[in-house]
């Protein structure tokens, strides 16, 4: 293995002062869980949903993040609301579905029925509350905030936090060429998995296990190379050069079988690559932009270096988004309501063109770009399953996620251990660092 340069770390905006170690209680003190509850969630914008599942008047889905629940909805006005999905009668859950589309929202246990809107409008047996029955117009849902970026509705409990734009900070302009609400949703699935919800977040920060466990990238991506971004507010991103090999590692003569299929994809000859391998990032780059006219995709908002790279984004608290020109990949981590051993991921898939198989672009037959997660029709269906349901191979996130969740729980297990004290992040690990930092100051702790 040579020692190769790594990428810059690139800093946007103010830091916090001062690093604090890492320690094990923020991944399994139920104190620290609960003091998330108020000190985190509520001050963050949140990934809560699609806009295209509330893009009608009545089409609802319900976000449950530890233990608050928000009901998201199309209105009749053709706005997107949020409420809280508690009934301002005795507080029972409104909606109870993960999804679906009514005209109103009746609450199961008295009835209570709310628009859309969020507006209190039928009370059963209103004349048996005294003092001339409810009024309606002060028991309506309680609101949240409400922003939509990248097809994807954002909610905030907090009135003071800036707009989401503001909050993101550079993010947004990296992300927004990207138009990832112009692309084809292909996968909805969740897992159960015993780890805490910062480990998801942790493992999507670092490019340094990549050799380790997932293999597979050295014949796609350049990891050790890659330049990060810190952001303010905790966010973070890595761009990484695609369409490449590991530079780290030999140089292999023959193209790759996944560097192989893409430029049969985009017309060009794997053959005039032998011994030429790296050539092929700024051809891919080219080629790319050559096909786009033709295919009719436009691919104007994009620099050439996006036309053959990776970016992941990491927006804080707990959304990753990854994207590359033709596909995209939400992740998002949701805690237990009690139990910090314990989160759901969130996989959300995209593709672009899902159903333009390269036969149709080089005229060769090959299977189009992800032929299994194509839906027949409209919206994937949502997935839900357990960890061990993946490690057993009936459940898959595709490889490299069941490959990082094969690994993570036994991370959690670790930081029980009495051996453990803190953790020593390695320079490509800074993204840890700046998350955590940002971490202990909403939570208080600077
Ligand atoms: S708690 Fe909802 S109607 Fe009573
Ligand atoms: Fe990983």
């Amino acid at each position: 293995m040579v020692e190769i340069a790594p990428g810059p770390t690139r800093v946007h905006g103010a830091a916090p002062l001062e690093s604090r170690p890492i320690t094990a209680e923020r991944y399994i003190s139920p104190a620290w869980l609960d003091e998330e509850f108020e000190r985190v969630w509520p001050h963050s914008w949140l990934f809560a949903c699609l806009v295209r599942d509330v893009d009608e008047p009545g089409k609802y889905v319900v976000f449950d993040l530890g233990r608050e629940s928000i009901l998201v909805s199309g209105t009749a006005s053709g706005d997107i609301a949020a409420h809280f999905n508690v009934c301002q009668h005795r507080g029972a859950r409104v909606m109870t579905a993960r999804r679906g589309c009514e005209r109103s929202f009746t609450c199961p246990y008295h009835g209570w029925t709310y628009r859309p809107d969020g507006r209190l409008v039928v009370v059963p047996d209103n004349q048996r509350f005294t003092a001339g029955g409810v009024d309606r117009s002060a028991r309506s849902l309680k609101p949240l905030r409400v922003e939509v970026f990248l097809g994807m509705v954002w909610v905030c409990m907090d009135p003071e936090l800036p707009t989401l734009r503001e909050w993101m900070g550079g993010v947004a302009e990296r992300l927004e060429p990207y138009c990832l609400q112009g692309m084809t949703l292909t996968g909805d699935q969740t897992v159960d998995i015993a780890c805490n919800w910062k480990a998801v977040f942790d493992n999507f920060q670092e490019l340094y296990h990549v050799e380790h466990i997932h293999p597979q990238h050295e014949k796609m991506f350049d990891c050790p190379t890659a330049a990060i971004d810190l952001f303010a507010n905790g966010h973070t991103g890595v761009v990484i050069d695609g369409h490449t090999v590991n530079t780290r590692l030999p140089i292999p003569d023959e193209l790759t079988s996944y560097l192989d299929l893409q430029v049969r994809k985009f017309g060009g000859d794997p053959a005039e690559y032998y011994g030429r391998v790296l050539d092929i990032r700024e051809d891919v780059q080219k080629l790319r932009r050559e096909a786009g006219p033709r295919l009719g995709w436009d691919y104007d908002a994009f620099t050439d270096e996006r036309l053959s790279d990776i970016e992941q984004y990491n927006v804080f608290p707990n959304t990753m988004i990854t994207v590359q020109p033709d596909d995209a990949l939400v992740v998002r981590a949701r805690p237990d309501p009690t139990d910090p051993n314990r989160c759901l991921w969130d996989k959300f898939t995209f593709h672009r063109h899902p159903s333009v198989g390269v036969a149709d672009v080089a005229g060769v037959t090959y299977e189009p770009f992800d032929a299994r997660d194509v839906p027949a029709a409209g919206r994937p269906d949502h997935d839900q399953f357990t960890q061990e349901d993946v490690i057993a191979g009936h459940k898959t996130m595709t490889i490299t996620i069941d490959q990082d969740i094969h690994f993570i729980r036994d991370v959690q297990a670790g930081m029980h251990s009495r051996g453990f004290t803190d953790q020593l992040l390695c320079d490509d690990e800074v993204r840890i660092q700046h998350y955590h930092d940002w971490m202990d100051h909403y939570m208080g702790r600077r």
